[in-house]
């Protein structure tokens, strides 16, 4: 059987980074279910449907195809056959993902690849429902959180060093917003699995977290 690493959390928390290196530490692959939910959202926003627009939504659910592949080390995410990645980081698809998540169509078609692929393979997998609905009998369960504060100032810097102008509050009131709407939601919201983990990584490096992590994975193999 497969070992499976489930990690939830809200944005900004820095799942992604951190289970990039947990994956390269383990020689795991890195599946990040995020990137796969903002293909649908980039489909749904090229295609002009509005995110309350439910019935078109699930009707064009049937025509959408993701897949994702490992190039040295990065996942690549394919929208009906075009790679992706360039196009799904904006803040419009982040902000149109979290509002077409909440739809169930949506959803079941991304669970089910996300459990064929957990099924088969060595993985650490982040997102929001991981641990919760889509892994619940992942081995490794982790929720990893950090303050409002914590999140909006890495994402001030991350976008500043893009040279992108923006406001430290605003970050801050969007990400509360994402918070509440990815916790809320009726479909599998945001929260810890009873069985998982709690890291907050407030006042942790990067290299503690993931320290931290494996250390976890290795008394779970013991
Ligand atoms: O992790 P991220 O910021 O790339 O995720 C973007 C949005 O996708 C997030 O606001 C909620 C949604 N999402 C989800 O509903 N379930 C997941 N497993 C992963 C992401």
């Amino acid at each position: 059987m497969a070992f499976n690493i489930a990690i939830d959390g809200p944005a900004g928390a820095g799942k992604s980074t951190i289970a990039k290196r947990v994956a390269k530490e383990l020689s795991y692959i890195y599946v990040d279910t995020g990137a796969m939910y903002r293909a649908m959202a980039l489909y749904f926003l090229r295609a002009g449907i509005a995110a309350d627009d439910e019935a078109a939504i699930t009707e064009s659910c049937e025509q959408i195809t993701v897949n994702l592949s490992n190039e040295h080390g990065e996942q690549q995410v394919f929208l009906n056959g075009e790679n992706v990645n360039g196009f799904i980081r904006t803040e419009e698809v982040g902000k149109m993902t979290s509002a077409v998540s909440v739809y169930a169509p949506v959803r079941e078609k991304l669970t089910q690849l996300q459990r064929e692929m957990a099924q088969t393979t060595d993985l650490i997998m982040d997102g929001r429902d991981i641990g919760t609905c889509v892994l619940p009998d992942a081995q490794v369960k982790i929720y990893l959180t950090a303050s409002v504060e914590t999140r909006g100032k890495r994402r001030f810097l991350e976008l500043q060093e893009k040279g992108a102008e923006c406001s430290l509050e605003e970050i801050c009131e969007d990400i509360e917003k994402r918070d509440y709407r990815d916790m809320t939601r009726e479909i599998s919201p945001l929260k810890q699995a009873e069985d998982a983990i709690l890291v907050d990584s407030s006042e942790m490096s990067i290299e503690e977290v993931v320290a931290k992590i494996l250390e976890i994975v290795r008394d779970t193999k013991i």
